[in-house]
């Protein structure tokens, strides 16, 4: 058992948040056992506490993020088509190398787990060597799937996508049902028949599903093009019997009402990327007809069109995006939305997310501010700055109560800039 000592913000539901300013967390094998004002916990659990100069939140969840894309983030400046031609699938038709991808894999979950990330659902490249290796090397808890590609897109890339439903069985069984996601990359990449295949397996094995759905203004009108018996982009999906509460769809901009309503009915959930949708200019997510379907949504960084892995880049320009245009945002949603909600979209609601008693012990310590008296104010100090200084933010993370970055020994707090 570990009892840790520090400022502990822990997030409850979209209004909520926990905060002690001098609270205690006990770890018992990997998960917590309590959690409270360190004087009332040390009475029941006399232990010598590790002491932590910061604020203790819990780990993130980033539930839409390429991890073939990391090395090449931020590469943009075109419209998503033009963009995935130009930069994105030569860069992915290299993780046909293994050594590259194991490379890159150690990199990845590395940069993840400084910037707080602890879990997370990732897409890989076409190649199922390369969703392998992503998974073997994985820190932290991750779904992944490979991109399924058999149209519209390079020869070498179609080559080595799996073609549904020939050893789609294969994958999800070595990866495992809990860390695979069936993942058709987007409708253009896929023929109605493979569509149709992969959603009758993911329905059969019980797995997630991942995919884009009307990032842009010009796919959507591809995949009316393409999908003409279609009502809908999201009519795609749906008649191909990939829509349910396991979905986790990513974007979701220009949606009719008729797709929000289908959503909302199939009980799928959004992966929101607003740095991304900022990135490639592809438009504002509506926060607002999200909020009145009460369609649940997490927050995701969506690496490489996201400039930034790091969840608190993502936090700021979710924060930013929305209040701009007079749409409120509280800090405690915010948060929210990178802890439980994506923990709840991976269907690990019940094991992490927050610090709650049986959760894991996956946590990640924040410098202090000097406006710590208010927790709201001291996580408005903390969403600022640029990419790469919020990318560094943190100073230690751990998970199941073990240090995997920074913080082995007591941390010194680096005092936030004020805003
Ligand atoms: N749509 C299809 N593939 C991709 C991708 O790799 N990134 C983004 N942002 N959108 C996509
Ligand atoms: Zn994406």
């Amino acid at each position: 058992m570990t009892l840790f000592r520090a400022a502990i913000l822990n997030p409850i539901d979209i209004k909520s948040w926990q905060f002690l300013l001098d609270g205690g967390l006990l770890i018992e094998d990997g998960r917590v056992r309590a959690m409270g004002h360190f004087n009332d916990l040390v009475k029941h659990y006399p232990w010598e506490p590790v002491t932590l100069d910061g604020v203790i939140l819990p780990g993130f969840a980033d539930i839409h993020i390429h991890w073939v894309q990391h090395a090449v983030r931020g590469r943009y400046a075109q419209a998503l088509l033009p963009w995935l031609a130009t930069h994105i699938w030569p860069e992915e038709a290299r993780y046909v190398d293994a050594a590259l991808a194991r490379d890159r894999a150690e990199t990845f979950y590395a940069d993840c787990l400084t910037a707080g990330t602890v879990m997370g659902m990732s897409y890989s490249s076409p190649h199922p060597e390369a969703a392998h290796i992503a998974h073997a090397a994985r820190r932290g808890d991750w779904i992944t799937g490979n991109v399924v590609m058999t149209a519209n897109a390079p020869a070498d890339l179609v080559a080595a996508s799996v073609k549904p439903p020939a050893d789609l069985a294969s994958l999800s069984e070595t990866i495992g049902r809990a860390h695979y996601a069936v993942t058709p990359r987007f409708a253009i990449n896929c023929t109605v028949d493979d569509l149709a295949h992969l959603g009758a397996f993911a329905c059969q094995e019980g797995l997630a599903v991942q995919t884009h759905l009307a990032e842009s203004a010009a796919e959507v009108q591809e995949v009316k093009r393409l999908f003409p018996q279609a009502l809908d982009y999201t009519d795609v999906y749906d008649a191909a019997g990939l829509l349910g509460p396991r979905t986790v769809l990513g974007h979701c901009l220009h949606l009719s009402p008729r797709e929000w309503s289908c959503l909302k009915g199939r009980g799928c959930w959004i992966a929101h990327c607003p740095s991304s949708n900022e990135a490639l200019d592809s438009g504002r997510f509506d926060l607002d007809c999200a909020r009145l379907h009460g369609i649940p949504f997490a927050l995701a960084s969506d690496v490489g069109a996201g400039p930034s892995h790091s969840m608190l880049h993502v936090m700021q320009r979710f924060r930013h995006q929305h209040r701009a245009v007079g749409v409120r945002v509280d800090p405690e949603e915010i948060l929210f939305r990178a802890t439980i909600a994506g923990a709840r979209a991976m269907g690990r609601g019940a094991v992490a997310g927050n610090l709650g008693p049986g959760k894991r012990g996956d946590f990640v310590l924040m410098p202090r501010s000097a406006r710590l008296q208010s927790p709201q104010s001291w996580f408005e100090d903390l969403l600022d700055g640029s990419p790469a200084e919020l990318e560094q933010r943190p100073l230690g993370t751990w998970i199941a109560g073990h240090p995997v970055f920074g913080g082995a020994r007591p941390a010194l707090a680096e005092p936030l800039a004020p805003c």
